[in-house]
């Protein structure tokens, strides 16, 4: 759809959030010849640009407000304007668009900019990671691990392996939900291969680390993450049970804490197979640990 002033809208939100109806029905964006300029305080297209919220080492989020409806976003496009660049980028949003639930990232828009396919998320208060440094309540810090399972539970039903859980892409929203974003190393488990050590080696499971991936890979991360969420502190491999800062929680919580040893087994067969098993694991050990 052309829209005149260089934008060209691919899909709207509820038409991304209904996708896909087919795999691969995306449509081929070139490449620009010279990368549009995105100046904070500047617009871009449609968008207000207000500041750089981070830049990684394939794309850059900043915060921007739609002026079509007021509406502040997070703003992600890619760092560099190569055709596999722009091919990497948009597979991010075809991913993410077989994805529909309360704890992964939503799409609001996906358009083209003077030739920049751009993505909108709906903009939260703050990553995980940033949230972690300040003090948090026991019982808020389990019900962000039951969100983060729960999100996974649904990307490995839609046959997705995230590979790179860690709480940089966990995005706390106001009332605190927790939502799962960036999908840009995601793999497809029927599709593609499953070889890659790409992610982050402090999150990563062993398996991973030696170029394969799985469910289970992605259950070792988000294992992880609750850890650190529990602990505030960081295991060390190979791990001691109860972690170090962990025994408190050990006592009061042991069914929760035997899942998440078993979540971050170094060997893969030890671990839940998806994060389907893990979420229903970690709720009955929630209820098992309530009644003690
Ligand atoms: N919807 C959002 N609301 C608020 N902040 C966000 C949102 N999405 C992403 N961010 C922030 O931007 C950072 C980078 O986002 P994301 O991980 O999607 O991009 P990336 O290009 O893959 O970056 P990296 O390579 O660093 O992972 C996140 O860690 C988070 O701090
Ligand atoms: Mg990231």
């Amino acid at each position: 759809m052309e829209t005149g002033a260089g934008l060209r809208v691919l899909f709207d939100g509820a038409a991304v959030l209904g996708a896909p109806k087919r795999r691969g029905a995306l449509p081929r964006v070139r490449s620009p010849r010279v990368r549009p300029v995105m100046r904070c305080g500047r617009r871009f297209g449609p968008y207000r640009l207000i500041r750089k919220i981070a830049q990684g080492g394939f794309g850059r989020v900043l915060e921007a407000v739609d002026t079509r409806d007021d509406l502040p976003c997070a703003l992600k496009a890619p760092l560099r304007c190569d055709q596999t660049s722009i091919d990497l980028f948009l597979r991010e949003y075809e991913l993410v668009s077989r994805l529909r639930h309360r704890h992964v990232m939503p799409i609001a828009r996906v358009e083209v900019i003077l030739g920049l396919p751009v993505i909108a998320y709906p903009l939260g208060r703050e990553s995980l990671d940033e949230r972690i440094t300040r003090p948090m309540p026991a019982e808020l810090a389990v019900d962000y691990v039951r969100q983060l399972f729960s999100g996974l539970a649904h990307i490995h039903a839609r046959g997705l392996i995230h590979c790179d859980i860690k709480p940089e892409n966990l995005i706390v929203f106001p009332n605190e939900l927790l939502r799962i974003t960036d999908f840009g190393l995601a793999r497809d488990g029927h599709i593609g291969s499953l070889n890659t050590n790409s992610g982050t080696p402090e999150y990563m499971a062993p398996e991973h680390a030696d170029g394969r991936v799985s469910t289970r890979s992605d259950v070792f991360s988000a294992g992880l993450v609750a850890c650190l969420l529990l602990t505030r502190q960081f295991p060390e491999r190979p791990f001691t049970w109860p972690l170090p800062g962990m025994e408190r929680f050990a006592a009061r919580a042991p069914a929760m804490t035997e899942v998440l040893r078993r979540a971050t087994a170094l060997d893969p067969q030890e671990r839940y197979i998806h994060g389907g098993a893990l979420a229903r694991a970690f709720s009955c050990a929630r209820r098992l640990d309530a009644a003690a």
